[in-house]
Formats: structure tokens, sequence, C-alpha cells
């Protein structure tokens, strides 16, 4: 597929779980894939191996999407090695679960910083080059629970429901120059963010899904990658998710 050939893309955590799996589906369309990642370089190695295996382009970039003079200085090494970004995946994130009478600030901190913080510190290192192009695509990785809420995740149900408003917004602002802004959220999807789920937990997810099972990480992959693409340039500030029914509101 060559949807993307000539497009350079950055995804913030693509060394590992759904951010690994767009970024091997991004250059399978035709993209040269930034992989960001903070402190995993085996992982995000073991990406770039799985992209140049199947005949695509890629290159790392490691940084702290919380840290916005570090996001400043890759971002202007990327463009000046490779060119401006033209898709940016908003997809780093971390838990840090519990109750919210336990919950430390540093935890939810750490979430808003990484979860939310990271996807306005990315964004707006990478938009004067998409506005200077006319052309953009910004997709945000929000989460079902940004939507339904859950017990013991108030840090990470406010980090993924602020970035639908930040996608709004933003979409807003950045319609004149063609550049469009979405979420993808997905349900539950089996990656190292998941495994830790007893056995129990995850048979009680499988009841309130009406698919039955948890997601792939190719499963959320395939709706970024329609986002990134040029069939989408007609949607902005939306949301598609892919949680195999478990919410079915917008
Ligand atoms: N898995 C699910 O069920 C699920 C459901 C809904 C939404 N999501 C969302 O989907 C996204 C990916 O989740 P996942 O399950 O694939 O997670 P994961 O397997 O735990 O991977 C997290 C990725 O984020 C990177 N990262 C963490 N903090 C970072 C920071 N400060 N700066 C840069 N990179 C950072 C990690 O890099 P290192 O490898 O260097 O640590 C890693 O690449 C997250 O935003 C998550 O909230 C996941």
């Amino acid at each position: 597929m060559t949807l993307l050939n000539d497009k350079i893309v950055l995804v913030t955590g693509g060394s590992r779980g759904i951010g690994q799996n767009v970024c091997v589906r991004l250059a399978g369309m035709g993209a040269t894939v930034g992989i960001n990642y903070v402190s995993n370089s085996t992982a995000a190695e073991e990406t770039l191996s799985c992209i140049q295996e199947n005949g695509g382009k890629g290159f790392l970039s490691c940084f702290d999407v919380s840290d916005s003079s570090a996001v400043q200085e890759a971002v202007k090494d990327i463009t000046s090695t490779h060119g401006s970004v033209d898709v940016l995946v908003n997809n780093a994130g971390i838990t840090r679960d519990g109750l919210m009478a336990r919950m430390k600030d540093s935890d939810w901190d750490s979430v808003l910083n990484t979860n939310l913080k990271g996807a306005f510190t990315c964004s707006k290192a990478v938009m004067k080059g998409m506005m200077k192009n006319r052309w953009g695509r910004i997709i945000n990785i929000t989460s079902v629970i940004g939507f339904l809420g859950n017990a013991g995740q108030v840090n990470y149900a406010a980090a993924k429901a602020g970035l639908v408003g930040l996608t709004k917004s933003m979409a807003r602002e950045l319609a004149g120059r063609s550049i469009t802004v979405n979420c993808v959220a997905p349900g539950y999807i089996i990656t190292d963010m998941t495994s830790e789920l007893s056995e129990e937990i995850q048979d009680a997810i499988k009841a309130q899904i009406p698919l039955g099972t948890l997601g792939q990480p190719e499963d959320v992959a395939a709706a970024v990658a329609f986002l990134a693409s040029p069939d989408s340039g007609y949607m902005t500030g939306q949301t598609l998710h892919v949680n195999g029914g478990m919410y079915m509101g917008n």
C-alpha cells in the first residue's frame, strides 16, 4: 500500500503494544516512521527491525513526551534529518491505578503529564510544520475508560477524557489548514498494559464485551491507519471506538 508514500510519521510510545503495531502498519503504507520511546530501547529496536524486515523505513527517537523542551528538541532533529512530521500519533500512555482516597499526587501528575500533557506538547511541536504544508493528521489514542469512567482509575479516566476535549478544540483550530485531529478509543487490548490483569478480572471484562474477547493491537492500528490516510480527509474532531461493542455511545 502506498497511501502514505513520502509522509513522515511520528508515533509516540512506538516501542511496544499498540504503538508498535501502529508503526509497522503505517510503514507498510509507505511512510517513514519515527518510533518514539522513553526507556525500552530493545523494544524500540525490535519495532524498527520489524519495519525494515517488511521493506519499510523508520528511525528511533527517544524522548519523554511530558518534557516539553525534550519534545521540541527531538522534533527539531527529526525535521532537519527527515523532513517535517505529516502524521502524529499521540499513543504514549501509562497507568498508575489506585482508589482516589489513597491516590498519591505523584500518581495523578505522572498520568496526566504523560497521557494528556504529552499529546499537547507533541502536537504543539509538530503543528507549525503541518500548518506550513497545509496538510496534517493528528491521532490521539484515548480509551473506553475516558467515556465510561472506572473505579481505581480517576487519573487515567480524566487524562483520556481530557484528550477528547483537546482533540475537538484542536480540530476546530486547525481545520482551516487541512489538518485533521481525531481520536481512537480502544477498549481492552492485549498488551503489557493489560497483561497484569488476573484471569478473574479478564473474565469479568469479557462478560461486558458483546464480541466476547479482548482486542488485539492490530485492531487499533487498523483504525489509526484509516485516520492517517487520505480516505479520512472529511473527518475531524471524531472518535473511532475499537472496543468489541463494550461502549456504543459517542
Ligand atoms: N492496552 C489497552 O487495553 C488500552 C486500552 C485503551 C487505551 N490504551 C492506550 O493506548 C496507548 C498504548 O497502550 P499500550 O497498551 O500499547 O501500552 P504499553 O504496551 O504499556 O506501551 C506503552 C508505550 O508508551 C511509551 N511511553 C510511556 N511513557 C512514555 C513517555 N513519558 N514518553 C514517551 N513514551 C512513553 C512506552 O515506552 P517504553 O517502551 O520506552 O517504556 C511504550 O512504548 C496508551 O495511551 C494507552 O493508554 C490502551
